[in-house]
């Protein structure tokens, strides 16, 4: 088990492989401890952690049920191949149930996955576990990773809040942070099928402004979605939790619908260092 780059999050000590190897240890004064789960993830929250944290467990379902038929395969694979390019050591903050740091597992030397939401952790876990994959999952906010200033080659934030602060201290000079979002048309269908009037996505309000954007593609096409598809993905997404129960039974009631997806991948180096 590899804990390079990894601190304590109570006192900042570094974290060595605990001697049973079912968990870490800080090298600080009071020794603190950190156990790996049954299932296989570690708690670097702390006492204070709110079970309720990130995301609930039904958004967490449905996520893993729309992520596992492959949906969002060509956004992973361009992913991984933008991870893979850099290698080393690769920080998924807020990694949900797994699915992209799967794609960066194979592609990068290491590869750390924090998320608030234990429910989701777990998942990632386990099936790592079941896989023999060797990635590191731990529930901890992205705005306060365990990790040693300048260890990380990448981080990728796929969907999931901006830190930037804490993104520029855990990188390398030279390390890069890859941010996935949705671009304007992502979900227009869907979208209709709930709201009378669609409006376009807006760039997300948390994109760096002291980092240095070095590149931005995009990653755009069509699928046909079977209606438990429709569900699952409308599940995993915010409209579920603000749309009325008629546009919600309209949409569901659906048994197909051709959806656009359309994600931009931007990738941000520290400025001084670009
Ligand atoms: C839209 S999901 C994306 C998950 C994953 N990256 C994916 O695309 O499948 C956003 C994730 O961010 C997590 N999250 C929200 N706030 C967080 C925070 N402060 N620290 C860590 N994770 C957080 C949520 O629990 C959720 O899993």
């Amino acid at each position: 088990m590899n804990c390079k780059g990894l601190i304590c999050p109570v006192c900042g000590s570094p974290l060595s492989v605990a001697e049973n190897g079912r968990g870490f240890r800080c090298g600080g004064v009071k020794m603190h401890n950190f156990d790996i789960s049954r299932s296989g993830h570690v708690n670097f929250a702390g006492g204070g952690y709110d079970p309720n944290s990130g995301d609930p467990v039904d958004m967490v379902r449905a996520r893993i049920a729309f992520l596992e038929e492959g949906w969002f395969e060509p956004l992973a694979r361009c992913i991984g191949e933008t991870v893979g390019a850099l290698g080393g050591l690769c920080v998924d903050a807020g990694c949900g149930n797994g699915y992209y740091t799967e794609w960066a597992a194979e592609r990068a030397e290491t590869v750390y996955a924090f998320d608030l939401s234990k429910y989701a952790v777990e998942y990632g876990a386990k099936k790592a576990k079941r896989e023999g994959k060797s990635c590191l999952y731990a529930v901890s906010s992205v705005y306060g990773l365990p990790l040693a200033s300048g260890c990380a080659d990448t981080v990728l934030s796929v969907f999931a809040p901006v830190a930037e602060e804490e993104f520029c201290r855990v990188l390398k000079d030279g390390g890069r942070l890859i941010i996935a979002a949705a671009a304007p048309d992502h979900l227009r269908e869907l979208k209709a099928q709930l709201y009378e009037s669609v409006t376009e996505n807006t760039e997300r309000g948390d994109l760096p402004k002291t980092m240095k954007l070095i590149e931005k593609n995009r990653v755009s096409y069509t699928r046909t979605l079977h209606s438990g598809a429709i569900a699952a993905l409308y599940g995993m997404t915010p409209y579920s939790r603000r749309t009325s129960r008629e546009a919600a039974e309209r949409l569901l009631g659906l048994e197909g619908l051709e959806i656009t997806f359309s994600f931009d991948i931007y990738v941000y180096g520290k400025k001084e260092q670009v």
